[in-house]
């Protein structure tokens, strides 16, 4: 369902209200009587960031964000403040927001907080949860066309978390490339999708190999974005990973906490797919082209096995020493390819390791670099601006040596430690370009809510990326 962001110029008295305020002085424009003015001021003064007045026909929501020096953390906790009033108002068909804060109060960050919060998963449900909100009437100066970027960024994020919410069974790789064709046509951008037959002329041997023990073929889609008026002569490429599911192969994964929840492992091409969305339905002024990897990793007769000599997109031989480092295998192919496009700067995001996850949990994103210091640090910038974090790893060139291989090029398994890094470092091997490497394995998922993130997919990533190319 999609939550409409609609401007209001005025207030009835039968309408549900939140207000948001910065101090008392504010509340002499509301029509309050004086006896809920002292409560209002009361619990003000005892630094409460949530006060309810409930009148007979509607309910009025004070709402005041704990101060915060440090701007980009203010916005995150006026994100957070929709999240918590969500919970309050959702039972609730609509409701109107006035920012009486001269502008002190971030309106637009307080409507993605309490949108992206408006989100639940109920594609197998046969019975919907019906306490959402269905509009949000905005009594403020905000723009139409502000409201109408929140509305498609936070429509970008649910056609993310959707995909990546999406069982198995549901989402193979084929369906995966036609998803993308479909956010593309919605919203503007081109697909193309190669499908087995193009991929084996190609000779993408990464892909390829993971996909051997599969019952289903492998795709490998193209998303373009080309506005006439780009503003950018060589392309951004977005890579994401797709393995619509990950048993860890002849490696095979254990159930519990690990392959149960291996859907989650497309989330980099789900990020790329929203993120192109997002980008494509506010006609950014950018050229981006999307490049999606897509199988699953299964175990069968015919599987890739530990021990395994494969030979890459670009030539390079890769000794295969574990199966479930599959990730690597498939976007090597897909950063070797970007090449053709000269592009001007790649990222690619992944659930690449258990090893990030384990470092930073699921509050931020890993990243590495390789001749981009100075987008890096936009990025990062960016990171802050939307409380999509990133922590950078070292890249020290003492890791290259964790991935020599004795009988072939490289191999597809690090030393025992800095599991995320190492992977970084097999990816970094097929690049000349600027290149940033995101992995995404602690914030993709989630097994409880985590603010507005909803529980399960988080849809992180998306609007980091698209604050990231709205503002170069
Ligand atoms: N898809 C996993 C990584 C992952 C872990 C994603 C947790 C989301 C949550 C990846 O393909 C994988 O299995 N990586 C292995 C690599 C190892 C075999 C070198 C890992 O991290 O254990
Ligand atoms: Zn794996
Ligand atoms: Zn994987």
């Amino acid at each position: 369902m999609k939550t409409f962001i609609k401007n209001k110029n005025t207030i009835s008295e039968k309408d549900n209200l939140i207000i948001l305020v910065e101090n008392s002085n504010n509340l002499s424009n509301l029509d309050l009587e004086k006896k809920e003015i002292n409560y209002i001021n009361d619990r003000l003064k005892k630094n409460d960031e949530i006060i309810t007045i409930n009148q007979y026909n509607r309910e009025i929501i004070i709402l005041r964000p704990k101060k915060n020096d440090d701007t980009n953390l203010y916005l995150e906790e006026t994100r957070c403040l929709g999240f918590k009033v969500h919970e309050q108002i959702k039972k609730n068909s609509s409701v109107v927001v006035q920012n009486l804060s001269e502008g002190v109060i971030n309106t637009f960050a307080f409507l993605e907080g309490l949108a992206l919060s408006n989100y639940n998963f109920e594609e197998y449900k046969t019975k919907k949860d019906e306490s959402k909100l269905h509009t949000v009437f905005v009594n403020d100066s905000l723009k139409e066309d502000k409201l109408n970027e929140i509305e498609k960024i936070v429509e970008a994020v649910k056609i993310t978390r959707d995909l990546v919410n999406t069982p198995f069974s549901h989402l193979k790789a084929i369906d995966l490339a036609n998803k993308a064709k479909k956010a593309g046509d919605e919203s503007g951008f081109k697909t193309t999708i190669f499908t087995k037959k193009k991929i084996e002329s190609l000779k993408m041997g990464g892909l390829l190999a993971v996909n051997q023990g599969s019952i289903d073929e492998p795709t490998f889609s193209i998303l373009e974005w080309k506005p006439a008026n780009a503003t950018n002569k060589k392309p951004i490429i977005l890579v994401g990973k797709g393995v619509v599911y990950d048993t860890g192969g002849l490696s095979l994964k254990p159930t519990a906490n690990s392959m149960d929840i291996m859907k989650v492992d497309m989330a980099g091409a789900g990020t790329v797919i929203g993120a192109m969305h997002a980008i494509a339905n506010n006609n950014i002024q950018k050229y981006v082209i999307g490049l999606i990897p897509a199988t699953d990793n299964r175990p069968s007769g015919n599987a890739y096995a530990p021990g395994d000599v494969v030979t890459m997109y670009d030539g390079t031989t890769v000794e295969v020493l574990n199966t479930d480092a599959e990730g690597r295998m498939i976007l090597a192919d897909a950063l070797s390819y970007a090449h053709k496009y000269d592009p001007e700067l790649v990222i690619d995001l992944a659930t690449l390791t258990g090893s990030a996850a384990n470092t930073i949990g699921h509050f931020g994103i890993v990243s590495m670099q390789e001749n981009a210091r100075k987008e890096h640090d936009l990025l990062e910038k960016s990171g802050h601006n939307t409380h999509e974090r990133l922590a950078e790893m070292p890249f020290w060139k003492d890791y290259d040596e964790l991935i020599k291989s004795d009988i072939a090029d490289i191999k597809n398994l690090g030393g025992p430690f800095g599991g995320a890094i190492t992977a970084g470092k097999f990816l970094a091997h097929f690049i000349k370009y600027p290149w940033i490497h995101l992995d995404i394995a602690g914030p993709a998922w989630v097994s409880s809510k985590y603010q507005y993130r909803s529980k399960g997919a988080t849809g992180m990533g998306v609007r980091l990326l698209y604050n990231f190319i709205k503002n170069r």
